[in-house]
């Protein structure tokens, strides 16, 4: 979709918002998936209300995208414009145990700057590709941790309210890779409240979770991380192993040699594709086990 009306783009310079015509998604997503659209990145938190109010009323349709690592695009010309924050200097002050966080700040990033300070808690989520609000808005996790479990406050765009809104840790619930935050709000900052760890001792677990997670998962190919949640108590990747299905592909899509709950882009994959293998192995799990596998990939199809 393309911002072509003159007062809008008039409009969206005085938001200090920057207008980058015909961005390719598959250039912002980890699995190099996605067609092309319009890209609006916001600089500053306050003009979001107004901003929302002037594509409202202007009827464009938008999206809001994180670093793109959990996210799966539709192909060719999009229908949506898409929002994205940009990353302030610093992303990160601390002060005593609590890290204020923007949403745009690269969560590995943040917790190993954490780390240095002598804060711990979130070792695990260090490989975990993408932002801060990201890994907040679907409570990231991994190796037993889970970032929702240090949120103490965030400050949010609600779509219901058209305002900006904090809320207090308490007042969301965090659950496996599901907040109660509403699809269309925008996160844009968080306090964490971090237990204080010898950088030694994080760094130790840190290394431990990354090794796991070399010697386990496809670090070097293009994915969007698991494509499936696991229903509870069992893998999704062990089912999809079990039926052989590794190295299964439509098109440049396949199912990862090394983790079957990967599916990597090994070259030109379409979304068209993807999605197909997705379905593929979904019905096979289905018929196979009686389990129906839910996405945990979001999945914006135009
Ligand atoms: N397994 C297989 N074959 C495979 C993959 C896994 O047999 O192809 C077996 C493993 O050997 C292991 C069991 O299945 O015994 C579980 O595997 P793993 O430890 O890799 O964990 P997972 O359940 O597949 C989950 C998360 C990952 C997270 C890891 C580590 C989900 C859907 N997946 O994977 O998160 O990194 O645990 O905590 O929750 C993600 O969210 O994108 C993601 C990758």
């Amino acid at each position: 979709m393309r911002v072509s009306d003159s007062k809008i783009v008039a409009k969206l310079a005085e938001l200090n918002v920057e207008l980058q015509h015909s961005a390719s998604l598959s250039d912002l997503t980890s699995l190099g998936i996605g067609g092309t659209t319009d890209l609006l990145r916001i600089k500053s938190h306050e003009s979001l209300p107004d901003l929302l109010n002037l594509l409202d009323a202007n009827h464009v349709p938008h999206k809001f995208l994180g670093g793109g690592s959990n996210l799966l695009v539709g192909d060719g010309d999009l229908p949506w414009v898409v929002l994205q924050l940009v990353r302030p200097e610093p992303d990160v002050v601390l002060d005593g145990n609590l890290a204020h966080v923007d949403a745009a700040a690269d969560l590995g990033r943040m917790i190993t700057f954490c780390a240095k300070n002598d804060l711990g808690g979130m070792e695990g989520l260090i490989g975990v590709p993408g932002t801060v609000g990201g890994a907040l808005r679907m409570n990231a996790g991994a190796y037993g941790m889970q970032i929702g479990s240090y949120v103490r406050e965030v400050k949010l765009y609600r779509a219901a309210t058209r305002k900006i809104e904090t809320l207090r840790g308490h007042q969301i619930s965090f659950e496996y890779r599901h907040t109660s935050f509403a699809p269309d709000d925008m996160m844009l900052a968080v306090i964490l409240e971090l237990p204080s760890k010898p950088y030694k001792e994080i760094l130790q677990g840190i290394r431990i979770c990354n090794e796991k997670r070399r010697s386990s998962q496809p670090l070097g190919q293009k994915s969007a991380g698991c494509i499936f949640k696991n229903p509870p108590g069992v893998s999704a990747g062990r089912m999809i192993d079990e039926l052989g299905l590794k190295s299964l592909s439509v098109g440049d899509a396949q199912v990862s040699d090394r983790h079957a709950n990967f599916f990597v882009n090994a070259g030109h994959a379409s979304a068209k594709d993807m999605l197909a293998l997705i379905a593929d192995v979904r019905e096979r799990v289905q018929k196979s086990f009686g389990v129906n596998l839910e996405n945990e990939v979001v999945v914006w199809n135009a």
